[in-house]
C-alpha cells in the first residue's frame, strides 16, 4: 500500500506540465534559470523566490503593515487554544511569534529561521516571553520535534523556501495527527495586491503542493486584504 506522501509523489511524476516534463529529478525541481528575484529553480511549475534577508527586517516591523494587510487578525484567525504546541516557521524578526506566544500560554511556541539574524532579533525583544524557543532552522529541515506540534505557521515564507518538497517533508513529521498548517501567501489571482509575481501563490498552486505531502486542504479564509490564510491539516491516521 503507498503512503500519501508516496502517492503524491507518483500523481507528480505523472503530472504533464511542460516545466515537469523536463524534470531532472523525481523530487518535482526544475532548473529554470536564474531571474532578479528567483534562485532559478522552480518547484511543481513554480519559481522559488530569494530569501528576504535580515537586513530588511524594518519592513517586516513597518508601522504601517497592519494597516495595509491587517496582520493582527492573523492569529485571532488560527484558533489556538492555551496549551498548543505551535511552531512559526520563516519567523523573521517575530511579528507573528510573539502574537502566538500570547495566544498560548501554557503552550509553546517554536521560532525557526535560517538566519540568525532574525532569531537574534527575536531574542533581543524576548523579555518575559517564556514559551518561545528559537531554531536555527537547514534549508530543508526546520528542526522540530516529530509529532509535536499542533499548528504550524507560515507567513510570506513558505514562497522563498529553496528546498520546499523537504520542508513539507519535515513539516509533515513534525506536525501531530491531525496537526494544522496555516499558509499565509498573497494573493496570486489578484493583481491589484502589490507585491512581485515571484512573492505570491494561487490557491490551486498552494493546494497542488500540499496535496503531494498528503496535507489535506481545510479552508482559506479570505478576510485579508492581500492574503490567503490556506489551512490544512495532517490526516488523523496514515
Ligand atoms: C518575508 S520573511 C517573513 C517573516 C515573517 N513570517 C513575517 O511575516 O513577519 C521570510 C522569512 O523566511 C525565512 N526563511 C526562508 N527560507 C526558510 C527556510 N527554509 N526555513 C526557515 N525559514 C526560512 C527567511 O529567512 C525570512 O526570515
Amino acid at each position: 500500500m503507498m503512503s500519501p506522501v508516496s502517492r503524491g509523489l507518483a500523481a507528480l511524476l505523472f503530472m504533464t506540465g511542460s516545466a515537469l516534463a523536463a524534470a531532472p529529478d523525481i523530487d518535482g525541481y526544475v532548473n529554470s534559470g536564474v531571474t532578479l528575484d528567483g534562485i532559478g529553480r522552480s518547484y511543481m511549475g513554480r519559481e522559488i523566490a530569494h530569501v528576504m534577508g535580515h537586513e530588511g527586517a524594518d519592513w517586516l516591523d513597518r508601522p504601517e503593515r497592519d494597516k495595509e494587510e491587517s496582520s493582527s487578525r492573523v492569529v485571532p484567525l488560527l484558533g489556538l487554544k492555551p496549551t498548543d504546541i505551535v511552531a512559526d516557521i520563516g519567523a523573521g524578526s517575530g511579528y507573528f511569534t510573539f502574537r502566538m506566544s500570547a495566544a498560548v500560554p501554557q503552550g509553546r511556541v517554536y521560532a525557526v529561521d535560517i538566519q540568525k539574524e532574525m532569531l537574534d532579533m527575536i531574542k533581543a525583544r524576548q523579555g518575559n516571553a517564556a514559551n518561545i524557543t528559537t531554531v536555527l532552522g537547514g534549508i530543508g529541515d526546520p528542526r522540530l520535534p516529530v509529532g509535536g506540534v499542533d499548528l504550524i505557521l507560515l507567513v510570506d515564507a513558505y514562497h522563498e523556501f529553496s528546498r520546499p518538497r523537504e520542508m513539507g517533508l519535515a513539516i509533515m513529521r513534525a506536525l501531530k495527527p491531525g496537526g494544522r498548517i496555516a499558509l499565509v501567501e498573497y494573493r496570486g489571482e489578484d493583481q491589484k495586491v502589490p507585491i512581485k509575481d515571484i512573492h505570491r501563490m494561487t490557491q490551486a498552486q498552494a493546494k497542488k503542493e500540499m496535496a503531494v505531502l498528503g496535507l489535506v486542504w481545510q479552508r482559506t479564509d479570505d478576510s485579508l486584504p492581500w492574503q490567503h490564510v490556506m489551512f490544512f491539516a495532517k490526516p488523523t491516521t496514515p
